[in-house]
């Protein structure tokens, strides 16, 4: 039922027809697949957060090819904003602006505000110029599950609930946009995410950073900033603290827990796959903490291998660094953990 589509000419533009009647169309950007729709047709929007399971109060990015474009959905483009863009646009940096009128409660969850960004994919660039609207896309997975890297991911979630999906290979990102907010003083981070907040502050000295998980009833200042969000199925336990503690705990928890009969998969970087020595686990490597990068690309990718090997209980334990795209990386493990062990340094 879902058509899957190549990234041809002719692929663009019949995905293009499609999100004009008001279809919902899978395309990869940067950063992980998104599902699009129509951002000024709210009947098309509503069907997206259908085809999602996504509650109504979570709004959604609206996705654009221009400064110009973007321009039109806000009734006030700031400096910061205007200078963000100029530097990071395209790329994987989501704005949020005060909302033009223009622009669906439906795609702002009833918010006075409206999240933009412009993707530097070109299939995503592509798609967005045949359309010449503006695209609401969430990243194109069910709700509250890890988000999708491959066309793959997009069709064992969302198969026969969307028209079509554009193949257009793995993501080169792998984690999803930073997300910052200018409507608020001062302006804040409210998801880390591709572009490194390190770099943001470059340009806004004062930017914030809201810190994550939020607790699940603390109230959400980004409606979507739930704490338990990108999870697997499978209960997935966090180490963290001293990195040697936390080591020694997690290798004695994968011994309890096979000795009581349970599938165990551990997820974990090089060093810490390395230190942990043989392990009566199914083990995905994640690739080496020299390379950040190479890490948030997979990251999604073996949590959805782990969910679907059919194990009992996923461990992992926080990586490497804080700073760059390991907060992004952090911030996702921590959401998709459904426990939180945290083991003091000896
Ligand atoms: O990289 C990405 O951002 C991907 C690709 C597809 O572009 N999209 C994505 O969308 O991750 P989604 O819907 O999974 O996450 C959007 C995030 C949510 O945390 C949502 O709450 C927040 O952006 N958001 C959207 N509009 C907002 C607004 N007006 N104010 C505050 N947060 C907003
Ligand atoms: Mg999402």
């Amino acid at each position: 039922m879902t058509a899957v589509l190549g990234t041809d000419p002719g692929s663009i533009q019949r995905a293009a027809d499609c999100l004009r009647a008001g279809g919902l169309v899978a395309f990869p950007t940067e950063t992980v697949y998104g599902l699009g729709a129509h951002a000024l047709d709210g009947t098309a929007v509503r069907r997206l957060f259908a085809a999602k399971g996504r509650p109504p109060h979570d709004p959604l990015i609206v996705h654009v090819s221009s400064l110009e474009q973007a321009a039109v959905l806000t009734t006030g483009m700031p400096a910061d904003a205007t200078a963000l863009a100029g530097e990071f646009w395209p790329g994987p940096l989501t704005i949020v602006l005060k909302r033009h009128e223009s622009v669906p409660r439906e795609v702002t969850a009833g918010l006075d505000t409206v999240a933009v960004r412009v993707p530097a994919h070109p299939v995503a660039r592509a798609l967005i110029e045949a359309t010449a609207f503006p695209v609401a896309a969430p990243s194109a997975n069910l709700f509250s599950r890890p988000s999708p890297t491959t066309a793959a991911h997009v069709l064992h979630d969302l198969d026969g609930r969307i028209d079509m999906i554009i193949d257009g290979g793995p993501t080169p990102v792998g984690v999803e946009s930073t997300v910052v907010d200018l409507t608020s003083t001062p302006p804040r981070v409210l998801r880390p995410g591709g572009v490194p907040i390190e770099r943001l502050r470059a340009l806004l000295p004062r930017l914030e950073i809201t810190a994550t998980p939020l607790a699940a009833d603390q109230a959400a200042p980004s409606p979507g900033l739930l704490s338990q969000h990108y999870s697997p199925r499978t209960p997935m336990a966090l180490y963290s603290g001293g990195a040697a503690s936390a080591q020694a705990a997690l290798f004695k928890r994968i011994q309890d827990a096979t000795a009581n009969g349970l599938r165990v998969g551990v997820l974990a970087t090089r060093e810490q796959a390395d230190a942990l020595g043989p392990v009566t686990a199914l083990l995905i490597d994640v690739g080496s903490e020299q390379a950040p990068d190479a890490v948030a690309r997979r990251l999604y990718a073996a949590i959805r291998e782990l969910d679907n090997a059919n194990l009992d209980l996923i461990l992992t334990q926080q990586m490497a660094g804080t700073d760059g795209l390991w907060r992004a990386i952090a911030d996702r493990l921590s959401r998709a953990a459904t426990e939180h062990v945290v083991v003091p340094d000896r």
